[in-house]
């Protein structure tokens, strides 16, 4: 009940302020993001990769509402990438994007998007590693996917976000599901209408285990995005079915949650990258884990009152 509530909130400049203000803010806030700067996410990574873990960077921000706005956030993964080189964690660490933030819902915006977010992945090629295109609200994924077939042409391991609550979801994973193809499979965070996706946890977890299953019998390489138990056992086991070995999928979840299996599974020889994001601009993003699991709203309310 309290999730679409907040997640309408996530949209709401009055509440941006409130919540950024609001004392006690900043403890919770630190439990999700790793820091403001590129500084802070460094050791960061390096500590992960102590651990054997991968991760996939995100530096927050969305929805903004000019073309500098724009050019700074691919400037800002710019900067970020640059620091990844000289401490040569290009292999550990990929970068995860919003289209949003490179100028999406602008005029002309999905060339303006698609021209902010190719020198990032040039950059990112560069080092050796790729970018994953975050999935947003479903007005936004024809141009995100249109987009990323055309990163692919010439960085076939650009990657790309399905949503298991969208009702299209089954029929882009069977497109998607081919040779070459990066595909991160997640519930959904978004706050969607009755006629494009399932609103019902069941029906969500469902359709999730029959689009992994497409995923995992197709030619890809499929990126387990959850902290689900049940479905991270289903996905060993159809990716055992499909005959996969450890290295041809891998298991994803965000900085600040479940850690504790991050370490679990890595020690049994998967593949586990964090979701580590960073920045300043953390109001949507820090919302929509707080909508994920009504818990955290408390442990939220709880610290500004005993500040
Ligand atoms: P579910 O919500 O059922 O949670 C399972 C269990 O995980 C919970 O019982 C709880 O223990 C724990 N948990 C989950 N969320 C928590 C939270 N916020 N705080 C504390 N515990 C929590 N979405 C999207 O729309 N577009 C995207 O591009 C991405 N990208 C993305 C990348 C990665 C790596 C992950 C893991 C997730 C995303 N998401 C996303 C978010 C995703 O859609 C979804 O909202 C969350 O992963 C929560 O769903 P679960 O699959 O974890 O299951």
């Amino acid at each position: 009940m309290l999730g679409p509530v907040i997640l309408a909130a996530s949209r709401s400049d009055k509440m941006r302020r409130f919540v950024s203000a609001a004392p006690g803010t900043k403890q919770v806030v630190d439990r999700f993001i790793a820091g403001e700067t590129v500084g802070d996410v460094i050791p960061v990574v390096q500590d992960a990769a102590a651990k054997g873990l991968e991760v996939t960077l995100d530096v927050v921000g969305e929805d903004i509402t000019t073309r500098e706005q724009a050019a700074a956030a691919r400037d800002a993964y710019l900067e970020l990438i640059d620091r990844l080189k000289d401490l040569g964690l290009g292999t550990r660490a990929e970068m995860s994007v919003k289209l949003s933030m490179f100028g999406q819902a602008l005029e002309g915006g999905h060339e303006l998007a698609l021209a902010n977010v190719r020198p990032v992945v040039e950059a990112a090629a560069a080092i050796g590693t790729t970018v994953t295109l975050d999935a947003e609200d479903h007005t936004t994924l024809d141009s995100m996917f249109a987009i990323h077939e055309e990163l692919r042409r010439d960085f076939p391991g650009t990657g790309c976000v399905i949503q298991s609550y969208l009702f299209r979801t089954e029929d882009d994973a069977r497109r998607l599901a081919a040779s070459g193809s990066r595909v991160r499979l997640v519930k959904g965070a978004y706050k969607e209408p009755a006629s494009v996706a399932f609103q019902n946890k069941a029906e969500i977890d469902k359709a999730y285990v029959r689009i992994l299953k497409i995923l995992m019998e197709g030619e890809g390489y499929p990126m387990i995005g959850t902290h689900d138990p049940r479905i991270i056992s289903i996905a060993q086991e159809l990716a055992r079915r499909a005959g996969r070995k450890l290295d041809e999928y891998e298991f994803q979840m965000l900085y600040g949650i479940r850690s504790d299996e991050h370490l679990r599974l890595a020690a049994e020889g998967h593949r586990m990258r964090v979701y580590t994001a960073f920045g300043t601009d953390w109001y949507g993003y820090f919302m929509r884990r707080l909508a994920e699991k009504p818990a955290n709203l408390l442990f939220f309310v709880r610290s500004m009152i005993t500040k």
